[in-house]
């Protein structure tokens, strides 16, 4: 029995040692895996040592944090607690490592933060928490950290209208500031009034239904990378939208719901280099909406309602990318990359396949694609799958009032095509 006993008491604790994340250090990075079970970290595991520069605890299945789990890492700058399970940080756990740089608390259940966690490791300059379910940032918070430039607080549970405006107003030099995943409508329109050097601001799934006013403020011109996808926006109206933005190289308004673009509105964004307006309800691409944009080289309209590509719309452009994939095109003007060309284009990739052709207009693009060695997407002709459609007369019409006949051939082909599919 006692032998018995014995035997027990040695293997719970055999099961508690390995119920501790297993930890090695290779040139002074502390690297950790998961044990057998969910852990409280404590001072002991990776604590007290002068050298060590970095720890990973990344999916550790850790669940709270200790005071002086971190004690004595004087060197310490790289902090990764990524994917764990942390619900709450209590003041004051992570106040020992003060040449901290690098805190990742992504993919954790945190839902808020004491007032003054973050108030001894002032010389964080990026700060990760993504995929928490953080509602609420004390005003405060950030006020120790001056240095700040990454700031990711994407998919968390945050409402737009609920920011305090002066929360980032001591860490006016971040560069990078994600908020994709949160309901950002309504932000405050002065919520990033702080910033002076703003290079990225991610909008992606904001449940936007226009450009918002804190986005595009005048102390935002150092920014090069907008990203407003995956919002609801209808309407770019008002040409005086993007007007600070002189500096911006990339917009991305992909997936959105954009009928009407006001033909001006890029017009101050000398620099731009990408546009992306896949997957929104364009009709029309207004003849001055790419003029002068002397940087512009890639242009992507994939699935949109074009049935239009007027080279007009494109000259003067050292456009080399152009997307036309997925809309309503039936041909397009003749020699149109040629043209494209001799107006200032530099195309190098067409991507143009699916579109309802007419046969005829497909094969003449395919000849000058192949004849100016431009790279493209034609469908592959099985002789199954739709990829143009012709009447009995090979010629390719170059008229909009033929449009709605190709267009509605091709559907045709196209759902006799998926009947197909099904049945096999
Ligand atoms: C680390 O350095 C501090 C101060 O420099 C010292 O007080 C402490 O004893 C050192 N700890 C270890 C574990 O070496
Ligand atoms: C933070 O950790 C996550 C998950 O481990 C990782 O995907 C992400 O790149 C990290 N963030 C940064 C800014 O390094």
């Amino acid at each position: 029995m006692a032998a018995y006993r014995a035997a027990l008491v040695a293997l719970s604790m055999l099961a508690i040692v390995e119920a501790k994340p297993k930890c090695k250090t290779f040139a002074d990075n502390v690297v950790c895996t998961a044990g057998t079970s969910d852990y409280e970290l404590v001072r002991g595991l990776v604590s007290d040592n002068n050298k060590t520069t970095g720890i990973t605890l990344r999916d550790c299945r850790i669940t709270d944090v200790e005071y002086e789990s971190f004690n004595d890492l004087n060197s310490l700058t790289y902090l990764d607690l990524s994917m764990n399970k942390i619900r709450r940080l209590k003041l004051g756990v992570i106040d020992e490592p003060k040449k901290l740089t690098y805190l990742n608390l992504s993919y954790n259940e945190l839902t808020e933060f004491p007032l003054g966690l973050f108030d001894q490791i002032k010389n964080l300059d990026l700060i990760d928490l993504k995929g928490n379910k953080i509602n609420k940032l004390e005003l405060g918070i950030f006020d120790t950290l001056p240095k700040l430039k990454f700031v990711d607080l994407s998919s968390n549970a945050f409402v737009g209208k609920d920011f305090n405006p002066y929360i980032f107003d001591q860490s006016p030099h971040i560069t990078f500031m994600d908020f994709s995943r949160n309901n950002m409508e309504d932000a405050p329109e002065n919520l990033l009034h702080a910033f002076q050097s703003l290079e990225t601001l991610n909008l992606d799934r904001c449940f936007l239904s226009k450009v918002p006013e804190f986005a595009t403020k005048a102390n935002l011109r150092t920014m090069k990378h907008l990203i407003l996808s995956t919002n609801q926006i209808t309407s770019l109206d008002n040409a005086a939208t993007f007007v600070n933005l002189e500096n911006l190289q990339q917009l991305d308004l992909t997936a959105n719901m954009l009928e009407t673009i006001n033909p001006n509105i890029l017009s101050p964004l000398k620099h731009l280099q990408k546009v992306d307006l896949k997957n929104n309800k364009i009709a029309v691409i207004p003849d001055n909406l790419f003029k002068n944009l002397p940087k512009l080289i890639t242009i992507d309209l994939y699935g949109n309602q074009l049935q239009n590509v007027p080279v007009n719309a494109l000259r003067g452009i050292p456009l080399k990318n152009l997307n036309i994939a997925n809309n309503k095109v039936t041909y397009l003007q003749d020699n149109f990359c040629l043209e494209l060309r001799n107006s200032g284009g530099k195309i190098k990739k067409l991507l143009f396949d699916p579109n309802p052709w007419q046969c005829a207009c497909l094969h003449d693009l395919l000849k000058e694609v192949k004849r100016l060695g431009i790279e493209y997407n034609s469908g592959k002709y099985d002789g199954k799958r739709p990829v143009c459609v012709s009447t009995s007369e090979f010629t390719c019409k170059r008229q909009e009032s033929v449009n709605d006949l190709y267009i509605e051939m091709f559907n045709e082909a196209k759902s006799k095509y998926f009947k197909q599919q099904k049945k096999k």
